[in-house]
C-alpha cells in the first residue's frame, strides 16, 4: 500500500483510490485532466456545511457572476427562499462543481446524478455555472424496486444531468455505446433486432441487486451498467475518468472494465475499504494505488 502522493499527481500515474474530503485533494489536481467527471453526492446530510470562498468576479453592482453570465448571487438567494436546506446543500457542492469545471478537458463531460428533489434546483444553479448552452441531457434512470407509495406515484427513478465544458466541442460517441433490446423486437428486421438499439435519455436498469455477484455490501452502490454507458459515450480507452464521491467505486470497475483511468475519492473509511476489496487485483499488480492523507496514517 503506497503512502500519499495525489498532492503531486500527474496522469501518467496508476489509478488512485484516496480517502479524504474532497474538497482538499480537487485544489492539488492539475487543470483540465478529466474527459468524464461522474459525481452521486449525498442529498441532505442534515449537516449544514461550512461556506468555501469562491474564485468568482463581481459585478459592478457587487453581485457575483457565474463562469458565464451574470446574476448568480440573485439566482441563488431565490431558490432558497422557496427551499432553505438547498441553499445548505449547495453551499456544500458548489465548490466542489468549480473545481469539476476546472478539472474537465475543453471537450470533457460532467454527469451529476441526483433525485426528483434536488434535481430542479441543481439544473437552474448548473445553468448558471456551466451556462446553459452546455446542457446536454438530464438521463432519467428508472428502476422497480422497493416500497409503492399509494398516496403518490411511487418516485422510481434518479436523474443524472450531463453538462459539458464547451457545446461546440464535446466528446460523445454512441457508436461505442451497449445497444439494448426493442421493445417489440417482433417489429423489426432480425438484423436491427439482433443488434439492438441506441439506448435513449431514458435508462430502464435494475439496481444493484442485494444477492448479486456485483453487489460490494455498501448501501448507496450504483449498478455499474448505468456507468458503463456513460464512459462508452464521454471518453476513449486512456482517458482519466474522476469521481469525488465515489463510494463503492462503480465508476473505477466500470473504467476498468473498459481500459480508462480512473481517480476516486471518498471520506469514509468504509468506502475505501470496499473499494480496496473491489480493486485488489489491481492494486496487487500496481495498476491502481490506495492513496492516504497524512492525517489519516496516524489511523492505520
Ligand atoms: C451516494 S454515495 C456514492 C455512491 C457511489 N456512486 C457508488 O456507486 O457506490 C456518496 C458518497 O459521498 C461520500 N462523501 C460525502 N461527502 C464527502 C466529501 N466531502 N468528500 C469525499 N466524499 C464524500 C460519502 O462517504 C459517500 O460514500
Amino acid at each position: 500500500m503506497s503512502q500519499m502522493s495525489y498532492d503531486n499527481w500527474t496522469t501518467s500515474d496508476p489509478n488512485q483510490v484516496v480517502l479524504d474530503d474532497n474538497l482538499s485533494v480537487l485544489p492539488l489536481l492539475p487543470d483540465s485532466s478529466f474527459r468524464m467527471i461522474y459525481i452521486d453526492p449525498p442529498f441532505n446530510t442534515g449537516r449544514v456545511q461550512s461556506r468555501q470562498s469562491l474564485k468568482t468576479v463581481r459585478s459592478e453592482t457587487g453581485e457575483r457572476i457565474g463562469f458565464k453570465g451574470q446574476g448568480y448571487d440573485t439566482i441563488r438567494g431565490r431558490l432558497s427562499s422557496y427551499d432553505d436546506s438547498f441553499d445548505d446543500y449547495w453551499a456544500f457542492l458548489e465548490p466542489r462543481l468549480v473545481h469539476a469545471y476546472r478539472l474537465l478537458k475543453p471537450d470533457g463531460t460532467l454527469y451529476l446524478h441526483l433525485d426528483y428533489r434536488e434535481v430542479h434546483y441543481a439544473k437552474v444553479m448548473l445553468d448558471v455555472l456551466f451556462g446553459r448552452d452546455s446542457f446536454l441531457n438530464e438521463i432519467i434512470w428508472a428502476y422497480d424496486y422497493g416500497a409503492r407509495s399509494k398516496s403518490r406515484w411511487p418516485a422510481k427513478h434518479d436523474n443524472i444531468l450531463v453538462y459539458v465544458k464547451d457545446p461546440r466541442h464535446y466528446y460523445f460517441n454512441s457508436d461505442e455505446v451497449d445497444r439494448e433490446p426493442y421493445m417489440a423486437p417482433g417489429l423489426e428486421t432480425p438484423e436491427k433486432a439482433a443488434a439492438g438499439k441506441l439506448p435513449t435519455d431514458v435508462w430502464w436498469h435494475t439496481i444493484v441487486s442485494p444477492t448479486g455477484r456485483e453487489k460490494t455490501g455498501y448501501a448507496t452502490q450504483k449498478p455499474v451498467g448505468i456507468l458503463r454507458r456513460m464512459v462508452q459515450a464521454s471518453t476513449q480507452a486512456g482517458d482519466w475518468v474522476l469521481d469525488f464521491f465515489a463510494g463503492s467505486g462503480s465508476l473505477g470497475a466500470a473504467a476498468q472494465g473498459l481500459n480508462r483511468k480512473f481517480l476516486l475519492i471518498d471520506q469514509n473509511p468504509e468506502a475505501v475499504e470496499i473499494m480496496a476489496v473491489r480493486f485488489s487485483a489491481s492494486i496487487e499488480s500496481g495498476e491502481t494505488e490506495l492513496a492516504f492523507p497524512q492525517k489519516f496514517e496516524a489511523v492505520e
